[in-house]
């Protein structure tokens, strides 16, 4: 029996993240938790004739605890996404609150479930998760996730798009770094088939993958941002957890992990800078991550020195998220 749950499941990533999980095999029961509109979405979402049975819960009547309680996986979409003219970081105010008191209700119900962050600034509100989790003596790093797959799903529908090759998931390109601008760090280098392609259509790209999240939120001037998309790179590390849980091996997603929680994290910490958390490829296995794949010793001179700017940034984001629950007023 696995147990999903979806939190923030009303909203624009939330209801077809739902609609997907709905559709898998993998999953007996998917709990949907929302503070508006989850009952609704989950009526809706139960008439679909698939084995999951759907459960929508408020917070009214103990209903954090009601979605929490049994989860194998809780995938967290909650949180407000950004409009025209905003950094990820400008959502910290916001978000930051609503992921710590989330990851409260799991470390509460739910502490041995696979916990994966989508609310922004991932590169902050996955280390308030570990805090919070660890304030409650149930941190397990194999099991906290950023979800940072749409970078790589971005990375290889622009890359085919450059090279002007029909079906971009022939594409294997390892992103690395944070969730934000010049934090996310392509490895086009390292990607399979190899990438052949000028140095200016590179520089091209590689800001195209960096900052795709700003083209969707000035397409959509002001009604938010990525969704659909996100619901599928959500499903697509959700489906690949619940394949390892069912004893699939060999895979593999990058992921924003707490590396010295994780086999060999230690090691590509010191090649990070010292970074606790970052995007690395990492092996999942029935139990939670199995392996950091170090792939940092060989990244090309272009892509160090791409790497040495996300250092900075994801530092200042990490450090953060770390005092947002380390030195709130009620830890002191
Ligand atoms: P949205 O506003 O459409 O939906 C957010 C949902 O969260 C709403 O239904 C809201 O009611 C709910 N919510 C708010 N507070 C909650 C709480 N305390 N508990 C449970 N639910 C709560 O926003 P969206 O477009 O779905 O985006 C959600 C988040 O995902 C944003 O922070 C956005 O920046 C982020 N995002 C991340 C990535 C990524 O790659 N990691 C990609 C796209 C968006
Ligand atoms: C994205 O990359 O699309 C998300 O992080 C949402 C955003 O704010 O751009």
């Amino acid at each position: 029996m696995v147990k999903a749950v979806v939190a923030g499941a009303s909203g624009g990533i939330g209801q077809p993240l739902s609609l997907l999980l709905k559709l898998s095999p993998y999953i007996d029961e998917l709990a949907l938790y929302d503070v508006v509109n989850s009952p609704g979405v989950a009526a809706d979402l139960s008439h679909i004739s698939t084995k999951a049975k759907v459960t929508g819960y408020l917070p009214a009547n103990d209903g954090l605890k009601g979605a929490m309680t049994g989860a194998d996986v809780v995938v967290i979409p909650a949180g407000i996404p950004r409009k025209p003219g905003m950094t990820r970081d400008d959502l910290f105010n916001i978000n930051a609150g609503i992921v710590r008191d989330l990851i409260t209700g799991i470390a509460q119900y739910a502490p041995k479930a696979f916990v994966l962050i989508i609310s922004n600034p991932v590169n902050s509100t996955v280390p308030i998760a570990a805090e919070v989790l660890k304030k409650h003596g149930v941190f397990d790093p194999t099991k906290l996730f950023g979800v940072t797959t749409l970078d790589v799903v971005r990375s290889e529908t622009f890359t085919a798009a450059v090279l002007g090759e029909s079906d971009p998931s022939a594409f294997k390109i390892p992103v690395i770094g944070g969730h934000s601008g010049d934090t996310i760090v392509p490895l086009l280098s390292l990607a399979r088939p190899a990438v052949t392609i000028s140095d200016s259509d590179r520089d091209a790209l590689i800001k195209r993958i960096q900052f795709g999240g700003d083209e969707v939120v000035e397409a959509k001037e002001g009604k938010g941002s990525a969704t659909l998309s996100m619901a599928h790179a959500g499903f697509r590390f959700v489906e690949s957890i619940l394949k390892a849980v069912a004893g699939e091996t060999g895979i593999v997603e990058n992921t924003y992990v707490y590396l010295p929680g994780i086999p060999g994290g230690s090691e590509t910490k010191s090649d990070v800078a010292g970074l606790d958390f970052f995007s690395v490829p990492v092996e999942l296995g029935a139990d939670g991550a199995v392996k950091v794949q170090n792939i940092i010793s060989s990244v090309s001179e272009y892509e160090k020195s791409l790497l040495e700017v996300a250092y900075k940034g994801l530092s200042t984001s990490i450090q953060k998220g770390v005092d947002f629950v380390v030195n709130a007023p009620e830890s002191k």
